[in-house]
């Protein structure tokens, strides 16, 4: 079960325009500069998410997909071009400004799961709450919801290390969740872990998508986990190659149910 997405009062809820796209990037440069060379980490993305969609983003090593999901989550900004986060232009906006919308809008989920080791899974995910001013007794509601909600209600009092890989990176979905963001922004989810775990996360992903309405962007090199998506965007030297529909995606629990099946062991 998830709370409605929006930000709980005292946390700067501010109205959200209700219609129109969840994000919309037009024309947007990256170019790093080190010395006098200069990587145009991004040569002019026009790119439109809407609310709901399940996006994957692929392309080879270099092409700017963690480029842009900087830019997405507000880690950074466009050298050039628009981005329009939920109605507001975010782009040139300031830290501050831009921090204010990412605690609001945006959860991450990264490749190395980011989890603070000698803490457990419950105090990983009441962590972002602790940062909002969250009283205790709420944040420890919030995140046993959170847990529950990634199937992890018991290993609440689990370390990182007493967790296999695929519950570390659920502990890490849990603690993206537990804002209620209704973006979520996932960087190789699964470049870490074997692929029956990949699927597991996937359909976990897959679920949230459908069942809470939240909007994900996930990078991926699998093709199997990009045929999950119901759209998949292909970069190619900083620049939008290939975005298609993708009406059939893969159900990620059949997909996993298959892989079990052939693997002929026990779920
Ligand atoms: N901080 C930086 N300073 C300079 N160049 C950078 C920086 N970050 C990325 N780049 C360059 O920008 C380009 C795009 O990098 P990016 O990390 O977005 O690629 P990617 O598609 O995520 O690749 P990968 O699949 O290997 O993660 C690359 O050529 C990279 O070398
Ligand atoms: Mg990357």
């Amino acid at each position: 079960m998830v709370a409605a997405p929006v930000a709980p009062a005292g946390e700067g809820a501010a109205p959200r325009s209700p219609g129109g796209p969840l994000i919309a990037l037009t024309g947007v440069e990256r170019t790093y500069t080190s010395g006098s060379v200069a990587v145009h980490a991004l040569a002019g993305v026009d790119l439109t998410i809407e609310r709901g969609e399940l996006v994957a983003v692929i392309g080879a090593s270099g092409s700017g997909k963690s480029t842009l999901m900087n830019i997405l989550g507000c880690l950074d900004r466009p050298t050039r071009g628009t981005y329009v986060l939920d109605g507001v232009e975010v782009g040139q906006r300031g830290n501050d400004a831009r921090a204010i919308v990412r605690n609001r809008l945006i959860g991450f989920v990264f490749q190395g799961f980011h989890l603070l080791a000698r803490t457990t899974a419950l105090e990983n995910v009441e962590l972002p709450l602790v940062y909002r001013g969250v009283p205790q007794k709420e944040r420890r509601q919030r995140a046993l919801r959170a847990l529950a909600q990634v199937g992890l209600a018991d290993r609440l009092h689990h370390t990182p290390a007493q967790l296999s890989g695929g519950q570390q990176q659920r502990v890490a979905i849990a603690r993206a969740l537990v804002t209620d963001p209704p973006l979520l922004l996932a960087d190789e989810p699964t470049g870490n872990l074997d692929t029956r775990t990949s699927f597991e996360v996937l359909a976990l992903l897959q679920a949230l998508n459908r069942d809470a309405g939240i909007t994900i962007v996930i990078v991926t090199h699998e093709h199997d986990i990009a045929a999950c998506a119901s759209r998949v965007v292909t970069f190619r030297d900083g620049r939008v190659r290939h975005d298609v529909r993708n009406a059939q995606a893969l159900d990620a629990s059949k997909a996993l149910a298959d892989e079990v099946a052939a693997s002929g062991e026990a779920p």
